[in-house]
């Protein structure tokens, strides 16, 4: 230590010389460290700086305490081993937050960070009863990837990924089924993205009760290889009200919905303004959806009002999109703004199995409510 900081003094007395390499400090960025136990979540967060790779192996984080890894050093690597667990408390968490520039946060396979969310389901989501923690704020975070999670149970929304930009996440899975005992889990939106630029998702296994993504603002974003089953599909928005409201350059890709509400979902607020392009849904398919195969509405969250034309929907594409409903269900529901949906292709698009809406709005042209 004294050392270092004599190659500091040094460094800062004479600017213009390049300091020569610091032997310490190339130890330092190889450090691993590990943390577990009771004390595992603030003995990282206090020390996380000194280590390349931080190893969090079966952590119990104490209730109402982030596992708080943001700011990490340039190029950290953070695995989970073990089972994570966390404590009770009602509050909006996180419970894990990251952030940082080149990091990798991985985990073992056998790994999972556990939730425990029926402690916190009482039907109500993040409308009401309890406050109840996001699980993993995964903000700022730049040319970053996040691979091999395993979520179990989560209390509310899993994934909040906010102004990043090239960030990958590989193999995620949130399996939140306990939570559809007596509906009592509820907005366990599996990805919530906003603000974010490049962002890849690839072999995402979702069983939750909500958007198993939702992409509210951001661009050149790729959703592929997934299985969303048991909540609100693959959804853009809700678009409009918020501090961003451009949605650009998004696709979703070889993935499969199952018992969901709805597999295809653009929906955009009423009354507000935004924009939403170059949407492509391409190889998809469902099946035995509850409410509606493909729902497009621009009169969010106020559906007794004729839909407004502030935010626009244009280039969109479906592609070979195959899928059933249940018997009660609407295969395709599409409500425009006067002029606000324009430039869309949609080729190969079958959707079977339910009703065929009669008071579709606004179609652009080209398009029926009954493919
Ligand atoms: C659209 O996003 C993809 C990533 O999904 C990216 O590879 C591509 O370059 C983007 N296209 C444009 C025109 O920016």
């Amino acid at each position: 230590m004294l050392l270092l900081l004599s190659l500091v003094a040094v460094a800062a007395a004479t600017p213009m010389v390049t300091p020569a390499p610091d032997p310490q400090a190339a130890q330092k960025r190889a450090t691993t460290c590990t943390f577990s136990g009771s004390e595992g979540a603030s003995s990282a967060s206090a020390s996380k700086l000194d280590c390349s790779t931080i190893v969090l192996s079966s952590v119990a984080v104490p209730s109402g305490v982030t596992l708080d890894l943001t700011d990490l050093n340039d190029g950290t690597t953070v695995i989970f081993a073990g089972e994570t667990t966390f404590g009770y408390e009602e509050w909006d968490g996180p419970l894990v937050s990251v952030s940082g520039t080149d990091i990798l946060v991985t985990a073992d396979d056998d790994a999972y960070l556990n939730g425990d969310g029926s402690r916190w389901w009482d039907g109500e989501g993040s409308n009401g009863g309890k406050t109840k923690p996001t699980f993993f704020y995964a903000h700022s975070l730049t040319s970053s990837t996040i691979e091999n999670i395993y979520i179990l149970n989560s209390p509310v929304q899993v994934f909040s990924i906010d102004d990043a930009s090239d960030l990958t996440l590989t193999d995620i899975t949130v399996n939140n089924v306990d939570g559809d005992t007596d509906d009592l889990a509820a907005n366990t939106d599996g990805f919530d993205i906003a603000s974010s630029t490049g962002v890849t998702i690839t072999g995402a296994n979702i069983y939750n009760q909500d958007d198993c993504v939702a992409i509210n603002s951001g661009e050149n974003i790729y959703f592929s290889g997934g299985v969303c089953s048991g909540g609100h599909g693959l959804s853009i928005g809700s678009v409009g009200g918020r501090d961003d409201n451009t949605v650009k350059n998004v696709t979703f890709y070889n993935s499969e919905i199952l018992a969901s509400q709805q597999a295809i979902r653009i929906k955009t607020i009423y009354g507000d303004t935004g924009s939403v392009s170059e949407i492509t849904y391409q190889e998809i398919t469902f099946t035995d959806c509850t409410d509606y195969g493909i729902i497009i509405e621009q009169n969010y969250d106020d559906t007794d009002e004729e839909p407004t034309d502030g935010v626009t929907i244009s280039d969109f594409v479906l592609d070979n999109i195959q899928g059933t409903v249940e018997s009660d269900a609407v295969e395709i529901y599409i409500a425009c703004g006067d002029g606000s949906c324009t430039d869309w292709t949609w080729t190969d698009v079958d959707v079977t199995g339910g009703e065929v809406s009669d008071d579709c709005l606004n179609l652009p042209s080209g398009i029926t409510c009954d493919e």
